[in-house]
């Protein structure tokens, strides 16, 4: 059996009460054996009442960012090491969202990525190319290159995971095709083997992943989960997805 995680990105939706009420009700929606499974990114602000309203399942949480150093003055920004204190046990980094609205580069991900490791955490790193890009055949040259800096930066060889998400498919109702995410999910694969020696890799796929479409993408080899952001919003939706 394949490994499979299922991560909920909130983004910047719920507050402390909403996030309770939700895994209140999720965490009667999925079995005890299914916990370990599925990962939440609910907004920082919330980290505190997701760790409590997690206590005794096995689900997990993390923040969606995190900052280059665990301390110091940064105004504004969110400690890893603190997310760690408190309980979570991944960070997601370089989402599209951080990349084109925050102009977050490959470098400075890089770097969150190697301190995000250092503490004992989980990186989990989102590529993924435009539809330009895609149009234009730059996929795998996007998705290697992204990988690229952020694995000269981390331990290859200490957990990280990889969440595909294509640009185009994030938030639209635009999913891609088995074809284009088998073909993505294999070539990302070869390239982390062919480039680092580690056998394999877990890589989630991401964009408009609902429902009704989850057992299909599932059913492809190459990946081992979802990263989702719309449909992870309402408990039953996001149960359905993890249970398909
Ligand atoms: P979506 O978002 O599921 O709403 O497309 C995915 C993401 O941004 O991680």
């Amino acid at each position: 059996m394949k490994s499979v995680l299922f991560a909920a990105n909130w983004k910047l939706n719920k507050g402390p009460r909403q996030t309770s009420e939700y895994l209140a009700e999720f965490r009667t929606l999925i079995p005890q054996e299914r916990q370990g499974q599925i990962v939440f990114f609910p907004p920082a602000t919330n980290l505190e009442s997701a760790a409590k309203a997690i206590q005794g399942t096995g689900f997990r949480f993390g923040s969606q960012n995190c900052h280059t150093s665990a301390s110091g003055a940064f105004t504004g920004e969110i400690s890893a090491a603190v997310v760690k204190e408190m309980g979570g046990q991944l960070i997601l980094l370089g989402h599209s969202e951080r990349r084109q609205i925050f102009g977050e580069t490959d470098e400075l991900i890089a770097q969150k990525g190697r301190l995000v490791q250092e503490l004992g955490l989980m990186p989990m790193i989102c590529i993924g190319e435009t539809l330009e890009e895609r149009e234009t055949g730059k996929t795998s040259a996007v998705c290697e290159g992204q990988l690229k800096s952020f694995m000269s930066a981390i331990d290859v060889h200490r957990p990280w995971i990889v969440a595909y998400e294509p640009v185009w498919a994030i938030g639209t109702g635009k999913v891609a095709t088995v074809e284009q995410v088998q073909e993505t999910h294999t070539a990302i694969k070869e390239f982390i083997t062919r480039s680092s020696g580690v056998p394999s890799i877990s890589i989630l796929y991401g964009g408009s992943v609902k429902p009704d479409n989850a057992k299909e993408l599932l059913q492809i080899k190459s990946v081992n989960g979802f990263l989702v952001g719309g449909a992870s919003l309402e408990a039953k939706s996001f149960s359905q997805i993890c249970l398909s």
